[in-house]
């Protein structure tokens, strides 16, 4: 479904980011970057997907780390296809005691890495006409207690998504967010067991999503299967 295609794929050490990008090679994407902050994890998930992945290591918070990637990407490949900005944190705490840090530490990480990864990539995406980005968004954006950061950077993510893709038709790019519920990820199976448990009750389906799951909506989303699809954001999460 991705031959020939060059993939970029951001916290694609583990989790939905590694489902994703193990789900890209077994497409036949020509080249997928395995991006993460953490090396030694990128390059685990790299060496077990062959030669087509490459690791990368960034911080995606950090503008010049971006910058510096996506030209070491460049170099390797010519150009880039396809975009996945999956890498995000959560700093989960009740509002009225949240600290600063913790949420510009959310804003940076899972918000300004959009801006930061699109800014990098979109001018050779519009001068090849051909480009596929999906943006990680979350089911949170309906309003999470303790998510009062994560839930405002994935819904502003939504925003993003919608007016890069209207500005971005008619150089034959599509943008979209996907957004996960609760997800079988170590991010998830971090949160109390009680959170946990309502959340599976709360689930027509009564279990957690598989990271495999998400990575096919996403593949088919960077596949030319999905030539017409723009600008949408389409929650994953069992009917809740
Ligand atoms: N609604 C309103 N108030 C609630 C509440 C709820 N659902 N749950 C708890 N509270 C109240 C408590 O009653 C308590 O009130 P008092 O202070 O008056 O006693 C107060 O909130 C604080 O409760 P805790 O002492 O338990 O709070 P805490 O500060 O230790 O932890 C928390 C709060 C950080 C929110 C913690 O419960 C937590 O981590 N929850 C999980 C958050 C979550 O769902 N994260 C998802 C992570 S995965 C992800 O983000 C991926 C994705 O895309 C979905």
């Amino acid at each position: 479904m991705l031959k020939d295609r060059i993939a970029v794929v951001t916290g694609a050490g583990n989790g939905i980011g590694a489902a994703i990008a193990e789900s890209f090679v077994k497409e036949n994407a020509a080249g997928v970057a395995i991006v993460d902050y953490d090396f030694e994890a990128a390059c685990k998930e790299a060496e077990k997907l062959g030669a087509a992945a490459f690791p990368v290591k960034c911080d995606v918070s950090n503008g010049e780390e971006v910058e510096k990637a996506s030209q070491q990407i460049l170099e390797r490949y010519g150009h880039v296809d396809i975009l996945v900005n999956n890498a995000g944190i959560t700093r989960d705490s009740m509002f009225h005691k949240m600290s600063f840090e913790k949420w510009d530490a959310v804003m940076k990480t899972n918000l300004y890495s959009v801006f930061y990864w699109c800014n990098a990539l979109i001018g050779q995406m519009r001068a090849q006409e051909y480009g596929r980005i999906i943006n990680m968004s979350s089911a949170a954006v309906r309003g999470n207690v303790g998510q009062c950061n994560y839930a405002a950077a994935k819904a502003a993510m939504i925003g993003f998504t919608t007016s890069l893709a209207k500005e971005s038709g008619r150089k034959n790019i599509t943008v979209n967010c996907v957004a996960p519920g609760s997800v079988n990820t170590s991010m998830y199976l971090a949160v109390p067991d009680e959170v946990m448990q309502a959340s599976i009750n709360a689930c027509p389906m009564r279990r957690l999503g598989e990271p495999k799951e998400v990575a096919d909506l996403v593949t088919f989303l960077a596949s030319d299967k999905a030539t017409f699809i723009s600008g949408q954001w389409i929650v994953i999460n069992g009917g809740k």
